[in-house]
């Protein structure tokens, strides 16, 4: 894929997070999670961005004492920048069945809301009997649509982040830490 014409050297991006920060974030949040949902439960990881998190999170969850399922979704949101635009679609779907289970959707970042509410939404009509949210981020005074995440990791200022799973034009996952780009 060709580099957008503003793409920033990795080596030039800002440190928000670093990697060890990150970590034992993601340590406690795992505390948080079995304390508050038990050990028996399925996530379910929004790709792509979610995947770095979500490998993270559950070999610290295996270390809190749970032993989640997992499975993961794409959703495409064209159109979901526009004005009331809210077309949201299933591009890969999970493969499990969701049906009286504890799920835990994880997503990367909580911005609109939209990409989370949709996602809830499916595993609620599918027959999930509990349902919660985790994000490693989350930019307050977004919203779109209502919806809050159960378990987050740091909150950000309103700047575009990457890194950790996130992306700009797909490039930037790769980075070890969360950073902001110029
Ligand atoms: P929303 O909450 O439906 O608006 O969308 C959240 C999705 O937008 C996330 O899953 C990310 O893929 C993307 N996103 C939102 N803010 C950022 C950012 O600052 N950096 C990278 N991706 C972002
Ligand atoms: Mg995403």
């Amino acid at each position: 894929m060709q580099k957008p014409a503003d793409y920033q050297d990795p080596k030039t991006v800002e440190v928000m997070f670093s990697a060890q920060q990150i970590a034992e974030r993601i340590d406690s949040l795992a505390n948080e999670i079995v304390s508050t949902i038990g050990k028996d439960f399925i996530i379910v990881g929004l790709l792509r961005g979610s995947f770095v998190f979500t490998a993270d999170l559950i070999r610290a969850l295996h270390k809190h004492g749970a032993e989640p399922q997992i499975d993961f979704m794409t959703l495409s949101s064209y159109g979901i920048r526009k004005e009331g635009g809210n077309l949201i679609t299933i591009e890969r779907d999970i493969a499990d069945d969701v049906m009286d289970r504890t799920v835990l959707i994880v997503d990367d970042i909580l911005e609109s809301g939209r990409t989370l509410d949709y996602a809830r939404t499916i595993m609620l009509k599918r027959g999930a009997k509990i349902l919660k949210i985790c994000v490693l981020l989350e930019k307050p005074g977004k919203r779109r649509a209502e919806v809050e995440a159960n378990f987050v990791g740091f909150m950000v200022p309103d700047r575009f982040v990457v890194g950790f799973g996130l992306d700009y034009a797909n490039f930037y996952r790769e980075l070890p830490f969360i950073g902001a780009l110029d």
